[in-house]
């Protein structure tokens, strides 16, 4: 049940610091990642990982690409299922295929699964829903241990889908003898986000007027970042949109000057993530550019690379687990968004929870 709650969309952005310490339990014993041996066996035959999910499970592949790489040094891809199922293209001579999806009820990600297993390719489905057609159809599946999520907006599925990429790379990357040039310390990584995740959480009466003074007022936003932070831009316009009805994007924010900065007027709200060492300082002289043209701005940076005007300053992870907390502002901006317009928070319009037709 709702509980307290006005609706389920809000507990469940709530329940996700829960949801990662969860994971953390379900996963780990005596500090090492659990992970069945036999699927391990097989991923470690890949020449390449394809990532295939849809909407927020698209959104959390494109984190986890960039995990199995850093974390097992596996090239790895995130693919549209909707597009790659028609687009199969050039395979790798080993390909092995992750399933990301929620419910493991979505119809253009089977219908990539159908394909693969004909031609004999190996499969993992990470999913919520443990008896769901993809988990069943999969030769292998991982469970998020999310608990689930009614609420039509996908929030704590995202946050999971993400920590259990980073268990299964670590798990993954130590059955390669692969180390890393930057290792994590998974576990203790979801510790800190769980904590982090708590502290946005807690600063939900200023993300409230944060949303008066950018959102409630406009049809339209921009949410810009680059690596990581490009990567919550799109997962945080797309939660916007689907509940609030806000026209967002999600950009690379050095993509914009390439013809969407045309559309920045005076007041625009432009939502910047600065979330990486590496491009910070390009985002900034990005936030400049849409500032001189009115932008009405908001900063969200992490701890150690934060300035003293940034707007949401959030508490370090390794860079490449930012999203588990980068997202939260995002969440909250589209719950408030949608509640101030009075929307349905949890039974947005034109969209129903799984999405069992292609
Ligand atoms: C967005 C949302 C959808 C789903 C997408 C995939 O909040 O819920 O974009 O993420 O339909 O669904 P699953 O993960 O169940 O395959």
């Amino acid at each position: 049940s709702k509980g307290t709650y006005d609706s389920y969309m809000s507990k469940e952005i709530d329940e996700q610091p829960a949801v990662l310490r969860r994971i953390a339990k379900e996963y780990y014993r005596d500090q090492q990642p659990v992970i069945s041996p036999d699927l391990i066996a097989e991923m470690k035959q890949a020449d390449r990982i394809y990532i295939v999910a849809a909407g927020t499970s698209y959104h959390a592949g494109l984190v986890g690409q960039e995990l199995f790489e850093e974390l097992a040094n596996v090239p790895a891809e995130v693919k549209l299922a909707s597009e790659f199922g028609h687009h199969l293209g050039k395979l790798s001579q080993r390909p092995f295929f992750i399933f990301l999806t929620q419910s493991g009820e979505t119809a253009d990600s089977r219908q990539v699964l159908v394909q693969t297993k004909a031609l004999k390719y190996p499969s993992l489905t990470v999913t919520n829903v443990a008896n769901s057609t993809l988990a069943r159809e999969s030769d292998y599946a991982l469970l998020l241990h999310a608990g689930p999520e009614i609420a039509v907006a996908s929030t704590k599925a995202y946050t999971a889908q993400i920590a259990v990429q980073a268990i299964l790379a670590q798990a993954l990357g130590q059955a390669l003898n692969y180390q890393p040039k930057h290792p994590i310390d998974v576990l203790n990584q979801l510790g800190l986000a769980a904590n982090a995740i708590q502290t946005v959480i807690d600063q939900k009466d200023k993300l409230e007027k944060l949303t008066e003074d950018y959102f409630d007022k406009h049809d339209r936003a921009f949410f810009i970042g680059r690596g990581n932070g490009y990567m919550v831009a799109l997962e945080a316009a797309l939660k916007l949109k689907e509940v609030s009805y806000i026209h967002a994007e999600g950009f690379a924010a050095g993509e914009l000057k390439h013809g969407t900065i045309a559309l920045i007027e005076n007041q625009t709200p432009v939502v910047a993530f600065i979330l990486e060492e590496a491009t910070a300082a390009h985002t900034r002289g990005n936030v400049k550019e849409v500032v001189s043209r009115g932008a009405h701005t908001l900063t969200i940076a992490k701890k150690s690379l934060a300035q003293s005007d940034d707007t949401i300053v959030l508490d370090d992870l390794n860079e490449l687990l930012m999203p588990l907390v980068a997202i939260i502002p995002g969440q909250l901006f589209a719950y408030f968004a949608a509640k101030h317009r009075g929307n349905d928070v949890d039974q947005p319009r034109n969209l129903a929870k799984s999405v069992t037709v292609e």
